[in-house]
């Protein structure tokens, strides 16, 4: 359902790959709420990906950048604000990559070139989109930013590997710009903590089937999926939450807030016999 909550705000989307990207239904979500915008990915995942259905379906364009290249993402910025006219209402971090991840290279075994990427993508990349859009004033006052998050950031979850740290980072980056952004400018950053999604970034963490299933044994709401998480940012986008601001909001069934659950137990004593040497 749609509420017009985006009438006539613009906004800048970072990360659709496919359909199964959160990123692709917040693009969908905005343009039902009457939102105009502009989707931006890598030139490589624009050619393997599929975003320029969605561009289509959207009346949007998608423009290339790496957001790890500040002048990749200057020259975005620019475009993006020469087809609205001037300033964007808001823009989304839906961006993550952990080379460490994808080679299979364990936390005690990292590979700290990887590691430098996995932090440049999964978290520098928001300060510099953050700080290229600060430079060129970019953002409108009463604007909003959300990048997205995962509780890993806080807790210890097996096989998260280095982007616990990269989520870590791009959660602090929210708070020490979102002061500078929100005391000069009036505009919002804020981080949305998801549960476990199948998209495409997702299923490369280690052990994710199990993880989802934990994560929704655990959760009294159960997982949140992409759609519930396009709602959330939309919600964030909108003026319904013009005074939250340097947080990070936790978009997960619950989960967060739990320690052990009935349907977690469950399977837990079940195993209990066969996993009783598992470290
Ligand atoms: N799927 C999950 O379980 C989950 C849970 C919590 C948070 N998140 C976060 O949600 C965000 C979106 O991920 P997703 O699950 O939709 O997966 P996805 O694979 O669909 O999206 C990740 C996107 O990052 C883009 N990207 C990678 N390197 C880039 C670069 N250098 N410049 C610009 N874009 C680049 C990819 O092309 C892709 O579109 C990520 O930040 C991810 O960590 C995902």
């Amino acid at each position: 359902m749609a509420y017009n909550l985006l009438k006539g705000k613009k906004g800048l989307i970072f990360g659709a790959l496919n359909d199964k990207s959160i990123a692709w239904k917040v693009a969908e979500r905005a343009h039902e709420e009457g939102a105009e915008i502009v989707l931006s990915n890598t030139a490589v995942a624009i050619r393997m990906g599929t975003v320029s259905e969605l561009a289509e379906k959207c009346n949007s364009v998608v423009i290339p950048a790496d957001a790890t290249n500040v002048a990749e993402l200057e020259h975005l910025i620019s475009q993006t604000m020469m087809r609205f006219g001037g300033q964007l209402d808001f823009i989304l971090h839906s961006i993550g990559m952990s080379p460490n991840v994808r080679k299979g290279r364990t936390y005690d075994d990292l590979d700290y070139d990887y590691l430098q990427k996995t932090l440049d993508i999964s978290a520098l990349s928001f300060h510099k989109v953050l700080q290229t859009s600060w430079k060129m004033d970019a953002i409108k006052r009463g604007g909003s930013v959300v990048a997205l998050s995962y509780i890993a950031a806080q807790r210890t979850l097996y096989g998260y590997n280095d982007m616990a740290d990269a989520k870590a980072l791009l959660e602090s980056i929210a708070r020490s710009f979102g002061y500078i952004y929100g005391r000069e400018r009036g505009v919002r950053i804020n981080t949305i903590s998801q549960s476990p999604t199948e998209t495409t970034a997702g299923g490369g963490v280690m052990g994710f089937d199990a993880l989802l299933d934990f994560s929704n044994r655990m959760s009294p709401l159960g997982n949140a999926d992409a759609m519930d998480c396009a709602d959330s940012c939309i919600m964030m986008f909108s003026d319904l939450s013009r005074k939250i601001t340097m947080q990070n909001i936790f978009n997960d069934g619950g989960f967060s807030s739990m320690g052990m659950s009935n349907k977690a137990m469950a399977i837990y004593n079940r195993n209990l016999e066969e996993c009783k040497d598992c470290k």
